[in-house]
């Protein structure tokens, strides 16, 4: 009896992923926030589709990723479902949707996964939500950590600067640890020094994914605006900008302006007889 076995192809897992990372191979997660860019991002090869609350920033212009809500999250995720077949899609739970309880974790995690479709969550910290990923875990619902710079409690690491240096390494190994042992699958770790990401990865037996913590990690991620050079901030440190598009955007899209200006678009080719 087989409908959950009807087709052959599927949805990349986190096992898949932790499989791959047994086997040694590197493999890659890339933010999406809407139908078309998970679409390509899924044809050049990304391995999952992060909903990242990135989005705050990103998609709705506020200056943190603290405002953000599950209202204005789900409509992406549900876009980034419908625009893509096989990668893993995860989604961000954001700040203030998963801390003041597991119930409200479980709740919100749910609601990704039956309204939104995504397959996994992704939430910040250590210590104090080992009691929310283990209570996630439980339920069956895969769970992917964050350490390290962790954007929703900025205020509290007073800026966006590397983390674990010194004594708070030993922290984050330990909060390493106590999330793989409470079931997180795998771990998000960003700007850290690149040592202690090795050391991180070596400890654990789930896949590490490197944002700013250097190539010891087992997979990496990435914000693709910075990836691909379309916003007019300078990326950090961490970025390698594979391509510049705001200039070729911003330049075609004047070409527009112009061609409407001197009447020459719409052409005869544009125009219905
Ligand atoms: O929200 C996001 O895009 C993220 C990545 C930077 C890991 O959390």
């Amino acid at each position: 009896m087989s409908t959950h076995f009807a087709h052959t192809e599927r949805r990349t897992t986190l096992n898949d992923l932790i499989a791959m990372s047994e086997r040694g191979q590197r493999w890659s997660m890339i933010t999406a926030y809407d139908y078309l860019s998970a679409g390509i991002f899924e044809e050049a090869g990304a391995h999952a589709l992060l909903v990242g609350d990135s989005a705050a920033m990103v998609v709705y212009g506020y200056d943190s990723t603290l405002p953000v809500t599950v209202e204005e999250l789900m409509p992406l995720v549900r876009a980034v479902v419908r625009g893509s077949r096989t990668p893993l899609v995860i989604a961000d739970l954001p700040f203030g949707s998963y801390q003041a309880s597991v119930a409200q974790a479980i709740e919100t995690s749910s609601a990704f996964m039956k309204d939104g479709g995504a397959q996994a969550v992704k939430l910040e910290g250590g210590a104090p939500v080992i009691p929310q990923v283990e209570a996630l875990s439980s339920a069956g619902i895969p769970v992917i950590g964050h350490l390290g710079l962790t954007p929703q409690s900025v205020h509290s690491l007073g800026g966006y600067r590397v983390q674990g240096r010194g004594e708070a390494g030993e922290t984050l190994m330990r909060d390493a640890k106590a999330l793989a042992n409470a079931g997180a699958k795998a771990i998000v770790l960003e700007a850290i020094p690149s040592e202690l990401a090795a050391r991180i990865t070596d400890l654990l037996d789930i896949p590490t994914v490197g944002i700013g913590a250097g190539k010891a990690t087992n997979a990496q991620v990435i914000v693709w605006q910075d990836l691909l050079g379309i916003s007019d901030q300078e990326p950090p440190k961490f970025v390698r900008q594979y391509a510049q598009l705001r200039a070729p955007i911003k330049s075609a899209v004047g070409s527009w302006i112009a061609d409407v200006a001197s009447g020459d678009f719409p052409g005869p080719e544009n125009s219905y007889q």
